[in-house]
């Protein structure tokens, strides 16, 4: 597993992170921001969410997988979007879709991958 961080990495800066292994193995430590969709934060960092719906609950691209320690700290998912999740191929116990997790300061340091079918 390659791990690309910048020489002092944001977490040490005390600015909100999460930790993202993307579809080739790479785990990213990216800069949050407040109030935007996990989704929206992943793409805009470019490590694979581009050609998602935008959050219409349609498409399913924004697929991850939560760290099973961060799982219960991320507020849980609503029916529908159980229901669209429930259309995946593969789904695992932490899979969640990203665009319906608001991201919270409080997730700071939250782990997750990006599935591999969506
Ligand atoms: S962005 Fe399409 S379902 Fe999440």
């Amino acid at each position: 597993m390659v791990v690309q961080r910048p020489a002092e990495s944001s977490s040490q800066q005390g600015l909100a992170t999460l930790h993202v292994e993307d579809r080739n193995g790479v785990v990213h430590e990216l800069e949050a921001v407040e109030g935007w969709r996990l989704m929206e934060i992943l793409r805009d960092h470019g490590v694979g969410m581009d050609n998602t719906c935008g959050g219409a609950l349609a498409c399913a691209e924004c697929h991850v997988i939560l760290d099973v320690e961060w799982a219960r700290r991320v507020p849980p998912p609503r029916e529908e979007e159980i229901e669209k999740l429930d259309e995946l191929p593969m789904l695992y116990e932490n899979s969640r879709l990203s665009c319906q997790i608001i991201w919270s300061d409080e997730m700071s340091g939250l782990r997750l991958k990006l599935a591999q079918e969506t």
